[in-house]
């Protein structure tokens, strides 16, 4: 047992429940610039129009997945990445990140974090979905083979979601330099040829201020944001 005084956890107080809504981000959204604060907690049983990175869409069946937003202000410089450890560590030891925050297992997706914010008004919302109780069978044919999750029933919904508020309110408060250690020794890309927007070559870990660290033809690039994939897998 820690000798550690812990603060009193702030993350998930409030919390609006919503059994179906078009997507917990947007509701925190707009709570966040009515001015709720920081911690509140969004969830849904249901999104009909969840958002994920890139302009994609996110989609979970009722009841099997975590489907969160939080609103944090003064949010870390890393969020997205200590909320990428948070997950990681709620899945298990197995759970690798694919830079920035993909929570894979076995090269599969299980959990999606996608980090809205007003840096001028110091406010963003973190929306993270888990795949908790999906069942293979429920992932869309074009996914199958890249979806991943917990495998776990729906009654492990709610107590995920309370590990889930604890290790994230712990990462959200580490310093920046731990925050990196937990990542490198999860990464999921160190060593592999990536591609993105710019470029290609082979991932060479992640630097001191969170880039993604690629070797290419033409000399060392340090990506700060944005999404790279994988060649050949
Ligand atoms: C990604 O594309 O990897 C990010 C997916 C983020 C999905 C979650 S589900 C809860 C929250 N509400 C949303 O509309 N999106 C995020």
């Amino acid at each position: 047992m820690s000798d550690r005084v812990q603060p009193p956890r702030v993350l998930g107080t409030p919390r609006i429940h919503f059994s179906r809504t078009d997507s917990t981000n947007e509701r925190a959204r707009e709570l966040a610039a009515r001015g709720a604060p920081h911690g509140t907690l969004v969830t849904a049983g249901e999104q009909t129009a969840g958002r994920g990175r890139q302009g994609r869409t996110w989609t979970a069946p009722p009841a099997s997945a975590i489907l969160c937003s939080l609103v944090i202000r003064e949010p870390p410089r890393l969020l997205p990445l200590a909320a990428g450890v948070a997950v990681a560590e709620v899945v298990g030891p197995e759970a690798r990140v694919k830079w920035p925050n993909d929570v894979l297992v076995d090269g599969r997706k299980l959990a999606g974090i996608l980090v809205e914010g007003r840096p001028q008004q110091r406010w963003a919302v973190l929306g993270i979905g888990l795949n908790v109780a999906v069942r293979e069978h429920d992932f869309p044919p074009e996914l199958r083979d890249r979806a991943g999750t917990m495998g776990l029933g729906p009654e492990a919904v709610e107590p995920t979601l309370e590990r889930l508020l604890e290790r994230l309110e712990l990462w959200l408060r580490e310093p920046q330099s731990a925050v990196l250690e937990a990542l490198r020794t999860r990464d999921a890309l160190a060593g592999r040829h990536v591609r993105w927007g710019g470029g290609e070559g082979e991932a060479a870990g992640i630097d001191g201020e969170g880039r993604l660290v690629v070797m290419t033809d033409a000399g060392r690039a340090a990506l700060e944001a944005g999404e790279v994939h994988l060649v050949g897998a």
